[in-house]
């Protein structure tokens, strides 16, 4: 018992030990990415709710965190949970367009500029200011949604 706990536990470290993520499976990597977009997703909601909105109160601690946790995602590396199987038209449970992979000059753009705007926003949000925070929030936001109108199903 003692040595096939080890042994799983050995495989499973193997598993997720470094450039192993190209072994993922379609649905793994169509699951995480969807799972990492809604992880960003809550935390700009957070920044949006303090920031733009003003429901709830402004902390600048709170929005440092959340806009921590969304250039720690978006540094991930997440282009490994993108692949040419991976598509709608091929995989199930996913809005990810064929086009993602027909136009690569396109999708480095888009992921480019989101990457930057996010390590902006990060940089503006240890600021504290809150009327830099909302200018910043609000190009990061234009960012997600230029990837979605080329290659996000509706
Ligand atoms: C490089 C392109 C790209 C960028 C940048 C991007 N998204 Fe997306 N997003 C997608 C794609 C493609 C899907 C659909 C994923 C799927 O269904 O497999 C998606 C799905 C989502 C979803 C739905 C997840 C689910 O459960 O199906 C949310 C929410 C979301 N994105 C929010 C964001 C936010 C917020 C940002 C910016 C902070 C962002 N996205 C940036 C391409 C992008």
């Amino acid at each position: 018992m003692k040595k096939t706990g080890t042994l799983t536990t050995a495989i499973f470290c193997m598993a997720f030990a470094g450039t192993s993520v190209a072994q993922m499976s379609v649905e793994d990597q169509i699951e995480a990415r969807q799972a990492a977009y809604q992880f960003m997703s809550w935390n700009m909601g957070k920044i949006k709710a303090q920031a733009i909105e003003g429901d709830v109160e402004f902390n600048a601690k709170q929005i440092m965190a959340a806009a921590n946790a969304i250039a720690a995602t978006a540094n991930s590396g997440l282009g490994a949970l993108f692949s040419p199987d991976s598509t709608l038209d091929k995989a199930d449970n996913t809005r990810l367009k064929p086009e993602f992979f027909e136009q690569p000059e396109k999708a480095r753009e888009v992921g480019g500029n989101f990457v930057r705007e996010a390590n902006k926003l990060q940089e503006v949000a240890a600021s504290g200011d809150k009327a830099a925070i909302a200018k910043q929030f609000a190009a990061l936001g234009k960012s997600c949604k230029a990837c979605h109108d080329n290659f996000r199903d509706d």
